[in-house]
């Protein structure tokens, strides 16, 4: 039966405590690492040459959606009951209010070097050092609303402009696409600075912190922003319901983006998965 995902300003305490409990025990495993490492791998910007499967790409989505269950694969061979719970930025807006509470993902970085030190996931608890995609500090930071250069969470109509694109991606498939509902809402923007970050990329830097960059799931909340992400993308699809993920076939031989995307029914790395076969996850989990 699917299980549920549900609003993490909703979760009991038993609820909190026990996705904590299962997060430090896949990190105590080596687990946790492994899908750092696996982001940073698939962290491919369309400047560089190569296949782009996780970002700036259709398959932004589907690569995502996978990489969280595989990741609430883990936290359920440790605890059957733990689901990802998702963090509703529209709602929960600012550095008091739920994930980032004591008792789930602790608070923001203080201010000398950003280092979190309250809640589960502080250096000194011992028992989330970094290892993946760090230079210099093992801790994890954050720099919540960005205190010397202020931006603020997106809002739901900024939400509103990806979900009312009926289409779901158009060429040149990268993040110049002007269109389409993807890169709406991966948040590709033109200019420079703060506006050229929106909606699931400004997400990322109003954190701050570890969670700008490849290295970005080295902080817990990465998940709990994807699964909201991915509520977005499944909402998306049940308003549009006749339109589905594109490319339906790869660009043709010729076009810049030949070999660089994927189709949707070509595999998607490093799953034996396409995404036509991910567009529906209905048997595997939903969201209260
Ligand atoms: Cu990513
Ligand atoms: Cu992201």
């Amino acid at each position: 039966m699917a299980y549920v995902r549900k609003d993490v300003s909703t979760l009991t305490s038993t609820e909190r405590r026990r996705f904590v409990k299962a997060m430090l025990e896949i990190k105590r495993r080596g687990e946790y690492d492994e899908f750092v490492r696996m982001h940073i791998e698939h962290y491919v910007a369309d400047g560089e040459g190569g296949l782009r499967t996780a970002h700036m790409t259709p398959s932004f989505l589907p690569w995502h959606r996978q990489f969280l269950i595989e990741l609430e694969k883990a936290l359920r061979r440790v605890d059957a009951s733990v689901s990802l719970p998702y963090w509703d930025w529209t709602r929960d807006r600012t550095a008091s209010s739920a994930p980032w509470t004591a008792d789930l993902l602790g608070g923001n970085g203080r201010s000398r070097d950003r280092q979190v030190t309250t809640g589960p996931f502080a250096y000194r608890t011992g028992n989330w050092t970094l290892k993946e995609g760090v230079t210099d500090g093992k801790f994890l930071t954050r720099d919540l609303g960005r205190a010397r250069d202020p931006i603020a969470l997106p809002t739901r109509s900024d939400l509103e402009g990806a979900l009312s694109d009926p289409v779901y991606d158009v060429s040149p498939w990268d993040s110049t696409a002007a269109r389409g509902f993807r890169n709406k809402l991966e948040g590709w923007g033109s200019g420079r600075g703060s506006a050229a970050w929106r909606t699931h990329n400004r997400v990322h830097r109003w954190v701050g912190g570890a969670m700008v960059g490849g290295a970005s799931v080295n902080d817990p909340v990465f998940w709990l922003h994807h699964a909201f992400v991915d509520l977005q993308w499944q909402r998306w699809q049940r308003r549009h319901s006749v339109h589905r993920y594109l490319p339906a076939r790869p660009p043709a031989a010729g076009h810049a983006q030949h070999g660089r995307v994927v189709a949707r029914n070509q595999k998607l790395p490093p799953w034996n998965l396409t995404p036509d076969q991910l567009e529906d996850v209905s048997r595997i989990y939903r969201y209260a």
